[in-house]
């Protein structure tokens, strides 16, 4: 492990370092990316335990199922594991919960079933979530077609590595971006009563690899970094949900990953634990913080994904198309990496969320709903996953 590289820079790099050696009594952290879902001979359990693998912001993992009879189920949101203060009307939770549904509905065609998902059947709650539920879905026996993104669900990854200096072909980001798109259908079944959505809103994805555009953005990714790091409840949350060496990640297996020799090593003789995140005159910190300057100012490229509008549906179907384009990455080789500061809407961000509309080329009443940096990697881990049983009520 580099010493210069700091903590934070370290983010989930290397998660997988914890899963063979789990402190004794604590799950292993990453035991649900083994064979997901074998065994179960229920294809609901068998879909859920690859909806868990998505990606969602902050690792947080709000998925609440409540298993219906013998073929639905209702996905909710765990109102006690939002990001208030750097997502307050909690889209990318919304996004994640997207995501969600986008890996179980690939699990479901994997395993010849149809899953028919009503998004919001009781309405969209807005500005906040609400305890009434995300989706609804039933599970229909029937031949299908497997979508070949289901097989890179295992090897899917947030890239938070430096990338090499190689430069990403326009073709292959059209790829992908075909790949993410072309076959994302609405939900089947019927919609809420409340604020049925006409038709999936479109989706965009648009990248810029070389030029002013991507010395622009990677400034404002910076910028984001930097802006969110100096506003002190939203760097605090981040902070919160650290977890720093094996034993705290095999406990919570949820949050933002803090992991190998040197940080045990830091832990140990007190030169790293919460209070010294949070300390931003702190030497340590403040040389992790800088780790990320490159990361931003050297990416090969970034990426994005914008919407047509905002509505709780098209966040979902943002979060679909956010775990298909990352699973679309992860078969070309491409390892990606979300910047979503200068996308977050809280009143400090405001001036860099302006800035990041127009360098995306977002027009009025569009929302840039994922911004990534994108470029060859290194292989790494998974990220921890509380496990299946951990979402399931009742
Ligand atoms: C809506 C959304 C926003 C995200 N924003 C960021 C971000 O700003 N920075 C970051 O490092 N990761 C971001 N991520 C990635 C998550 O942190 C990551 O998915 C989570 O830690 C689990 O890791 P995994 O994707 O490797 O399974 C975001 C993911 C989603 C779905």
């Amino acid at each position: 492990m580099a010493t210069r590289r700091h903590v934070l820079a370290l983010l989930a790099s290397t998660p997988f370092a914890a899963s063979s050696c789990a402190p004794a009594n604590l799950p292993d952290p990453v035991a649900a990316w083994r064979s997901p879902g074998a065994g179960e001979s229920d294809p609901r359990r068998f879909a859920l335990a690859h909806a868990i693998l998505a990606p969602n912001p902050h690792n947080r993992q709000p998925w609440l199922v409540d298993l219906v009879g013998d073929d639905e189920l209702v996905l909710s949101v765990d109102l006690e594991r939002l990001l208030p203060a750097t997502d307050p009307y909690s889209r990318q939770i919304v996004l994640g919960c997207g995501a969600f549904l986008e890996l179980f509905d690939l699990a479901c065609r994997a395993n010849n079933r149809r899953a028919e998902i009503t998004l919001w059947p009781e309405g969209e709650p807005v500005p906040h979530l609400d305890a009434r539920p995300v989706a609804r879905i039933r599970l229909v026996a029937e031949q299908i077609n497997k979508d070949a993104l289901f097989d890179q669900i295992l090897n899917r990854r947030t890239n938070r590595e430096p990338y090499e200096p190689r430069p990403v072909d326009d073709a292959v980001f059209a790829e992908i971006a075909r790949q993410t798109l072309s076959p994302l259908t609405p939900p089947t079944g019927e919609t809420g009563d409340v604020s049925p959505p006409p038709a999936p809103a479109p989706l965009r994805i648009e990248w810029t690899a070389s030029g002013d555009a991507l010395d622009a953005l990677r400034a404002l990714a910076w910028n984001g970094f930097d802006r969110e790091i100096r506003t002190p409840p939203a760097y605090q949350e981040s902070v919160d949900l650290m977890r720093i060496g094996r034993e705290e990640i095999a406990r919570h297996r949820d949050g933002l990953v803090l992991d190998g020799p040197m940080i045990e090593f830091a832990k140990a003789v007190g030169l790293l634990n919460h209070e010294t995140l949070a300390d931003l005159e702190n030497r340590v910190t403040r040389d992790g913080i800088e780790a990320f300057r490159p990361l931003a100012m050297k990416a090969p490229a970034f990426a994005w994904l914008t919407s047509r509008d905002n509505t709780r549906f098209t966040q979902v179907m943002s979060g679909r198309a956010y775990a298909r384009f990352n699973l679309a990455a992860t078969g070309a080789g491409l390892a990606m990496h979300p910047w979503s500061q200068t996308l977050q809407e809280y009143p400090e961000m405001a001036d860099l969320f302006s800035q990041a509309e127009l360098l995306t080329g977002a027009r009025a009443g569009e929302t840039v709903q994922m911004l990534v940096r994108a470029g060859y990697g290194p292989r790494i881990g998974p990220a921890p996953r509380r496990g299946l049983s951990e979402h399931l009520r009742g």
